[in-house]
């Protein structure tokens, strides 16, 4: 059975390409999908994209994955550090989740290094640009048990 991921993408991270190249490279989002897509296909998962620069839409999304997907690779954004009603919905949709972060967050400012969603999620892959989508991908397949 083919495991269904929601891949959420929050807040900026529709600037991809044109934001800090040194830091995330230089893949448009919609590059960056066509990219992640290949992963999930070759690891036997059906992807689904969402991004949004609106926190309540955010929340919505993570909400309705509850009745779409099997598991989540979130990339919030800034919201990772900061946002209770993210986390609160995390734990609503009550999926499998795995918290991807393009840069090295832990080795960036200090504010970066908070989580307020990492202890609810399966794993974090931090650091690896969009190789680290592969292993997001894989560990939620794991957790999946697929
Ligand atoms: C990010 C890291 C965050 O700290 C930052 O606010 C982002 C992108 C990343 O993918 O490296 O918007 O989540």
């Amino acid at each position: 059975m083919i495991g269904r991921v929601e891949i959420a993408h929050g807040v900026n991270l529709d600037t991809l390409g044109r934001r800090d190249p040194a830091v995330y490279g230089t893949l448009t989002l919609p590059e960056l999908e066509v990219r992640v897509r290949g992963y999930a296909v070759e690891l036997g998962l059906e992807p689904r994209f969402s991004q949004t620069n609106h926190e309540g839409e955010y929340c919505e999304a993570l909400h309705r994955a509850a009745e779409t997907a099997d598991g989540l690779v979130l990339n919030p954004g800034a919201w990772t550090h900061y946002s209770w009603a993210i986390r609160d919905a995390l734990e609503v949709a009550g999926l499998p989740a795995v918290e991807v972060h393009i840069s090295a967050v832990d080795d960036r400012e200090e504010w970066r290094r908070r989580s307020v969603i990492a202890d609810l999620c399966v794993g974090r892959v931090q650091g690896r640009g969009i190789e680290g989508y592969r292993d997001a991908l894989a560990l939620l397949r794991e957790a999946l048990g697929r």
